[in-house]
């Protein structure tokens, strides 16, 4: 087959809870689905941001792409967490060329880990608004150990990691091409996985903010655990609706509006710490996604707790598709959790 143009990638988002594959094409008239597919992870394979059982993951990924029909071939995978560090910083003007070659150097204050362990990248973002000698830049860093060990699984699978992004971008990404933003509008993204939500908070295409707050659809499944006393499965299915012997549905409903409060709480507690230093900067609108976004009443206490609008994205909104090969009630019903997956499987190798 002739492939013209930049070489094809897929995306794999590799997230503690499951696996997900984006493929897209895309034409004059926008973005094609191509490819979807999930598989679940054993709670076990991912802890923490680490990749423990690597052999597992590997299964699942082989497992992944042979369902989709998938031979081989480029990637677009995504980190996150506490191997990655994010900052925006100011440093004197220079050229794109000067700061890659300085980088090293200006960054090494600004990151808490050995420089030499990390693999860094930086955008520069324009002049400084107070000082015109300086330019604002933002600074990516992410551990070397973290980035070796998802190269080596998805080589291990077959496949080769040409794009490394991260969740909190990638999600910035999708929200961009589904739902535009006005100019000045500033807007947060909030992914909410299983262990984490990373939050972002974008203006005009840039990021001014990230964080990841350690909590996500596992705090839900943890506290049915903890009130019930069944297993972390028993719990996440009685959390997904399922019937399960012991637990009373009603009072599953009473845990994920409890639970729902404390999550928005803290997410709501970050957005509103930047806003408070940064003042001018006021966030209009959240946009929620992650397989966490699907938890009933969690948009709703969001938007109390912000004052805000709180919309629970489709990734697929501005993805065109056939019916025949992917059936629409089930894409609505499963599209959040594929939010980075989408926004990753927009990248192109050197973006
Ligand atoms: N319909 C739903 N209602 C409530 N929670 C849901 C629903 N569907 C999925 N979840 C929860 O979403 C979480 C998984 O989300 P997601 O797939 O985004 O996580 P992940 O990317 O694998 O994890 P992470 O990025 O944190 O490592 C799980 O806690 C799961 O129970
Ligand atoms: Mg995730």
């Amino acid at each position: 087959m002739l492939s013209f143009g930049k070489k094809k990638i897929f995306a794999l988002d590799i997230g503690s809870y499951s696996i997900k594959l984006i493929e897209l094409n895309s034409s004059k008239k926008g973005y094609q689905l191509a490819n979807m597919a999930s598989v679940p992870l054993p709670p076990e394979a991912i802890v923490d941001g680490a990749l423990m059982d690597t052999g597992a993951i590997v299964d699942a990924i082989r497992n992944l792409i042979s369902s989709a029909g998938v031979k081989g071939g480029d990637v677009a995978v995504s980190v996150s967490g506490h191997s990655v560090i994010i900052k925006k910083i100011s440093l004197p003007a220079m050229t794109e060329n000067e700061l890659a070659d300085s980088i090293q150097w200006e960054a090494e204050q600004y990151i808490p880990f050995d420089i030499a362990d990390v693999n860094l990248d930086f955008q520069i973002l324009g002049p400084n608004a107070v000082d015109q000698t300086q330019i604002d830049v933002l600074l990516v860093a992410a551990k070397k150990e973290i980035i070796d060990d998802y190269t080596a699984v998805i080589a291990e699978a077959g496949l080769n990691a040409v794009v490394i992004d991260i969740d909190a971008f990638a999600a910035q990404n999708m929200v961009e091409i589904n739902y535009p933003a006005e100019e000045g509008e500033v807007v947060a993204t909030v992914n909410v996985g299983a262990e984490l939500s990373n939050i972002n908070i974008v203006k005009d295409g840039v990021s001014l903010f990230t964080r990841d707050v350690a909590n996500g659809g596992n705090q839900f499944t943890e506290e049915i655990q903890k009130r019930f006393g069944v297993s972390y499965e028993n719990a996440d299915a009685a959390k997904l609706g399922g019937e399960v012997e012991g637990v009373d549905a009603d009072e599953v409903k009473e845990v994920l509006q409890e639970v729902s409060g404390l999550l928005s709480s803290e997410i709501a507690r970050t957005i509103d710490f930047f806003m408070a230093t940064n003042p001018e900067d006021s966030v209009r609108k959240a946009y929620i996604c992650g397989g966490g976004a699907k938890t009933e009443g969690l948009d709703k206490s969001l938007a109390d707790k912000l004052g805000v609008p709180v919309e629970v994205v489709n990734p697929f909104s501005a993805i065109s598709y056939n019916e025949k090969n992917f059936d629409p009630e089930y894409l609505d019903d499963v599209a959040p959790s594929f939010g980075v997956a989408v926004g990753l499987a927009i990248r192109r190798e050197g973006d």
